[in-house]
């Protein structure tokens, strides 16, 4: 069964302190959220400790935002996977489009990334997606192709999420039409060993467009970026109608 993964990536935004009033505001919301959500938070590193103790208990799963492939090692401002699972974590995001573009990520090292992350028993949720300038020449299919067949060689189907985030929707308020999305996403789907992969949207979701995301067939998910630091505001997203 394909289950909904309702995410909120907080890129590099809030300190340990703002993560805890985060909580206060959200928590008491999550009292309407079906038990069959799942609901992550991927906060940054500085954060994932005490959101894991204050999260104990709860619905939420915790994610990181980066995992590194190698088990520890002389590698100045990465994290391992077992540092993640050893406070509680659950999700890490890999392959995002702001680490491909502004940290030389690599379809290899994302694939190393991704298996080295299920191997401690991490879900991997690998983020794909074209640029504006793809999408424009008609490139997006075959550019989402090209991702997915390198970034999954050997990786565990059975244990990932995927989220399709086109770049130029991306802190733009500029959405991808929900029809497009769930058309790209079932063309992401039809690539797939297992066709039960949770597949999410990612792009300027906010309260006034979630519904109708999550009325798509194909679309199981949002990654939220923007809409996810506020808590009432996410709150409205993980309790979509
Ligand atoms: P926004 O929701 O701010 O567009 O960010 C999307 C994103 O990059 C989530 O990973």
């Amino acid at each position: 069964m394909r289950k909904i993964v309702i995410a909120g990536n907080w890129k590099m935004f809030k300190t340990r302190s703002e993560s805890e009033e985060f909580l206060r505001g959200f928590l008491p919301h999550l009292e309407e959220t079906p038990s069959e959500r799942e609901v992550v938070l991927c906060p940054p590193f500085t954060d994932l400790s005490v959101m894991s103790k204050y999260l104990h208990g709860s619905l939420i799963q915790l994610g990181a935002q980066n995992v590194h492939w190698e088990e520890n090692g002389a590698y100045t401002g990465e994290i391992a996977a077992s540092m993640l699972t050893e406070i509680g974590v659950r999700y890490v995001i890999v392959g995002h489009s702001e680490r491909r573009q502004y940290f030389g990520e690599t379809d290899a090292t994302v694939n190393l990334r991704l298996k080295a992350a299920q191997k401690h028993g991490l879900i991997p949720i690998l983020c794909v997606g074209e640029t504006k300038q793809q999408r424009d020449a008609g490139e997006t299919e075959k550019l989402i192709i090209s991702q997915l067949e390198k970034d999954l060689v050997e990786v565990d189907q059975n244990n990932l999420v995927i989220a399709y985030e086109p770049i130029w929707a991306i802190g733009t308020g500029d959405t991808c039409e929900a029809t497009e999305a769930n058309r790209v996403i079932g063309l992401i789907r039809s690539q797939l060993t297992n066709p039960n992969v949770s597949i999410q949207y990612g792009g300027s979701v906010k309260p006034n467009n979630i519904d109708e995301i999550m009325a798509q067939p194909e679309i199981d998910g949002a990654l939220v970026g923007g809409a996810s630091l506020e808590a009432d505001s996410f709150a409205r997203i993980v309790n979509f109608q």
